[in-house]
């Protein structure tokens, strides 16, 4: 169904960006691992002075995945026969003679928050001032949770999810009432973000969330906040406020969406819960991080799954769905993602007889 998608790793996506690609603390319990990024097979490692790098996961000798080897003084060994790759790609140990410019792909990459960032177009273009910063991140003045799910859908769907909040009343009973869809929107951009406001006047919050604001039976105003960074970095901001002025409370959650394409057609989707440590303790933020992950799993997954199987992995918009008012936010996001993406094609093209420096790195 639909026309043909171009194979992963090329045009579909905007190379010259960062994207999630794991968190730092997968690597405290192993000493590697690999996931698949923009069709990439990528293998996470720490080097010899603990610092995480990135590249190619497939043994240029015979394409053996080299997370079934070993990390022998910060350089990746093989486990079929032992070459060895460090940071930079670089073939420099092989245990059967010379060895002549054998490399891997080398990914520039930068830990921020505890996450693992990685930049995958050109390395020559590495643009430290496009690393996302999230200060609802800073674990001193928030309570902290991660978490990560498979989705088997294009990231497109995903990132469409939450700039269109209105679902929550029918996808996810247990957080949402009849003011979520009655709610103003508003929503503004610029070049590279898409921001959407949906303002929620006089309601009573459902019990799991009543239980996590505090708000009892009390009636509130809930301000949802969502803002999407390309090409698919998403926070999503929770106010909540007593309808009555005469109090004096204001109290709320933060979550990071962060969807990384594995492929065309699937997704790595890691999240991150904040709330305030002067507000809310430790165990509100499992509570509240367990009730998201729960609609998550069972709702947001469950259906963006089944809507990217019915529509046969096609790009959704060539199938000129019946756009609502509710779908501004996406389609915008959508457009913005659409031209970054062709300026990056026509600038590759322009600059495609110049040569590509090799790999930055750092840690940010
Ligand atoms: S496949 Fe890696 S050294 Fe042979
Ligand atoms: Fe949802």
């Amino acid at each position: 169904m639909g026309k043909s998608r171009q194979s992963a790793g090329n045009s579909l996506f905007l190379r010259n960006a960062w994207y999630a690609g794991g968190f730092a603390e997968e690597l405290d319990t192993q000493p590697m691992f690999s996931r698949k990024i923009l069709g990439e097979s990528v293998l996470f490692y720490r080097d010899r002075n603990g610092t995480p790098a990135a590249i190619g996961n497939l043994c240029p000798h015979r394409f053996a995945p080299l997370d079934r080897g070993t990390v022998v003084d910060g350089q990746v060994r093989c486990g079929y026969h032992g070459l060895g790759f460090d940071r930079t790609g670089k073939c420099v140990h092989n245990p059967h003679g010379k060895t002549a410019g054998l490399a891997v792909a080398a990914y520039p990459l930068a830990v921020r928050h505890g996450i693992l960032w990685l930049w995958m177009g050109d390395a020559g273009k590495v643009d430290y001032d496009l690393l996302p910063r999230f200060p609802s991140l800073e674990e001193d003045r928030f309570h902290v949770r991660r978490g990560y799910l498979h989705g088997e859908a294009n990231y497109q769907l995903m990132s469409d999810n939450i700039l269109d909040l209105s679902h929550i009343e029918f996808l996810h009973p247990a957080l949402g009432t009849d003011a979520v869809s009655r709610a103003k929107v508003e929503t503004t951009h610029d070049e590279r973000t898409v921001t959407t406001t949906r303002r929620m006047l006089d309601e009573v919050l459902p019990p799991t969330l009543a239980k996590v604001y505090k708000s009892g039976e009390e009636r509130v105003n809930r301000t949802m906040e969502v803002v999407w960074s390309a090409p698919s970095n998403m926070l999503l901001a929770i106010t909540v406020e007593p309808v009555d002025e005469a109090q004096n409370w204001t109290t709320g959650a933060q979550s990071l969406h962060l969807f990384t394409p594995e492929t065309d057609t699937s997704a790595h989707y890691f999240y991150l819960a904040s709330l305030d440590r002067e507000v809310q303790d430790a165990h509100t933020a499992d509570a509240f991080a367990a009730a998201l992950k729960r609609a998550f799993i069972e709702e947001d997954k469950a259906m963006i799954d089944a809507q990217a199987k019915a529509i046969g992995h096609a790009e959704i918009m060539d199938l000129k769905p019946a756009l609502l008012p509710i779908d501004k936010a996406a389609v915008l996001a959508r457009r913005k993602l659409q031209k970054l993406i062709a300026d990056e094609v026509a600038g590759v093209a322009a600059n495609s007889s110049q040569s590509v420096s090799t790999m930055a790195e750092g840690t940010v």
